[in-house]
Order: structure tokens, then sequence, then C-alpha cells
């Protein structure tokens, strides 16, 4: 897929990881319509890329779900890449908490997928990329409903990227480990046990790029022993449990959920 001259809707543009990608994409000549709650932080970083759109809205609300997609017009990529953190043990979360974190998270990059594909299909061209986390591979205590929205991603990517193939649709679907200096995880304050490597923003943004030049399926941004132990969390998830509670997993998911209350 070529990103010089192409529109693309960007979700969770107004967030940590969101700007960096913004950024990458309009320095590659994108023409990217930047989305979020925040017309404050989306207006600046529009008017710093040049040729950028904003449009706020609250993907919550399925109303303002339908204008978004009525005002982007033809999208030859989405990145659905807003989020909230859903971090916190589950009988700590209301039911409406709950439904928020699935709508915002795993709801509505499905809907907004069901939209655009038709299009891109006919087109014969486009991309969607799909903004997961390594929580998409291993699931932690403290993490539960995370872990759904993100695992959710991950099968739903697989799926239709299958189905798409054909019609020269690239699908692809990123996951972040503990990305430092901006974004859910650096906001939180939350620290982790030395020797835990992070990645930065822009090695996200990096990493999106190439999973869209490149149509790659699934790319993880995380030091490789993160990666490794995703991997192994997937093979054998009772004995990476067991490993991850020996090295006080459950401490950094409570610390993360302390620091990311108000993000619910
Ligand atoms: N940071 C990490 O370490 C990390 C690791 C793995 C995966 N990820 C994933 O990377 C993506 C970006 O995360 P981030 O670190 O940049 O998080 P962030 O700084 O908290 O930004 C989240 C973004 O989602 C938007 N958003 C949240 N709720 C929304 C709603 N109801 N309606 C519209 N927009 C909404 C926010 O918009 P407003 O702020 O304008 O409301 C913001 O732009 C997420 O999918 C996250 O799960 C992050």
């Amino acid at each position: 897929m070529q990103i010089s001259g192409s529109n693309v809707l960007l979700t969770g543009a107004s967030g940590g990881l969101g700007q960096a990608i913004a950024r990458t994409l309009a320095g590659r000549g994108a023409r990217v319509l930047l989305t979020g709650r925040r017309a404050d932080v989306l207006e600046p970083l529009a008017a710093e890329l040049g040729g950028a759109s904003t449009l706020a809205v609250d993907l919550s609300d399925p109303a303002e779900v339908d204008r978004l997609l009525e005002q982007a017009g033809e999208v030859d990529i989405l990145i659905a890449n807003a989020a909230l953190p859903g971090s916190g043990r589950l009988e700590s979360f209301s039911t409406e908490q709950i439904d928020r974190a699935i709508e915002v998270n795993l709801r509505v990059p499905i809907v907004m997928a069901h939209a655009l594909a038709p299009s891109m299909a006919a087109r014969g061209a486009g991309h969607l990329l799909f903004m997961s986390s390594l929580s998409g591979k291993a699931a932690t205590a403290g993490s539960s409903i995370y872990n759904a929205t993100k695992f959710g991603l991950r099968g739903f990517a697989g799926a239709i990227r299958a189905e798409l193939r054909p019609a020269g649709v690239g699908v692809s679907c990123v996951f972040p480990g503990f990305i430092r200096e901006a974004g859910m995880f650096a906001e939180s304050g939350a620290k982790l046990p030395p020797g835990v490597g992070t990645r930065t923003p822009q090695d996200v943004a990096d990493a999106v790029l190439s999973a869209i030049e490149r149509n790659r399926g699934e790319v993880d941004v995380a030091p490789i022993g993160l990666r490794l132990g995703s991997t192994f969390a997937g093979i054998a998830p009772e004995v990476s449990a067991r490993v991850t509670r020996r090295m006080g997993g459950e401490r950094i998911t409570a610390s993360l959920a302390d620091g990311q209350q108000e993000k619910r």
C-alpha cells in the first residue's frame, strides 16, 4: 500500500502513540483525518502537520461513529488506534465501564472495518490496521477487560485479513509492549521490574508504517524477552501465568490500574 497521497483515518490521534503515528504518516505524504475527543490537542497537531484535518468525536456514542464515517469520505487506510486502558480487577468495574471499554476498544474498530472494507474491496486497494497490545497475546490478572478487547482485535484482524486478501485489501494487527515517554503506560506512572524493556512511540509509528507498506499481518513492538514471553503465553498459558505471578506481574497491573483510573 502506497502511503503518499492516501487518505488515512486515524482514531486516538490525540493520544501518546496516535500523535507519533500522525506525524510519521503525514511525513510520508498521507492526508490524515485526526480523531479523538480532545479538540484542543487535535487542532494544534493538525496545524503542525499542514494537510491534516480533525474531527472530535466520542467513539462510545454510535451516532458519533456514524458522523465520523460520513465525514471521513473515501478512506484508503484505517488506523483503529483509540482505546481505553481497561485496567483493574473485574470486580472494580461498573457495567457501564465494561460496556465503554468493549465499545471503544473492540466494537468500534469492527464497525469501522465493516463500513470501510466494501469500498476498499471495490477499488481493489486499501489497508485496515488495528492497534492491539501484547495484552492481546498474554492474559494477566488485573487486566481482564483490556485482555478481552485486545485478544478480540487479534482474532478479528486475522480473520478479515484472510477474507479481504483476494480483494487486494491489506489487514494488520500491531502489538506494542510497554511504551515509554508518552501514552497510557507512561502516563500511569507504573514502574517496571529491572530488566523489563520498553519501546518508544516512534517505534510504534515505524511499525505501523512497515505493517501498511509491506502488508504485514502481525507486528510486535517490544524487546525480544517480552515478545518471547507473549509467544510462550500462547503455547503454555498456565506455566506462563505462574511465571508472571512469581515475577510480580500482579503488582505491575495493580499500579497500572491505580494510575489509569481516570481513563475508564
Ligand atoms: N502506551 C502503551 O504502552 C501501549 C501498549 C500497548 C498497546 N497500546 C495501545 O496503543 C493505542 C494508543 O494508546 P496510547 O498509549 O496512545 O493511549 P492514550 O495516550 O491514552 O490515548 C488514547 C487515545 O484514544 C482516544 N479515546 C479514548 N476513548 C475515546 C472515546 N470514547 N472516543 C474517542 N477517542 C477516544 C483518546 O482520545 P482523547 O484523549 O482525545 O479522549 C486518545 O486519543 C491503544 O489502542 C492502546 O491500547 C498502548
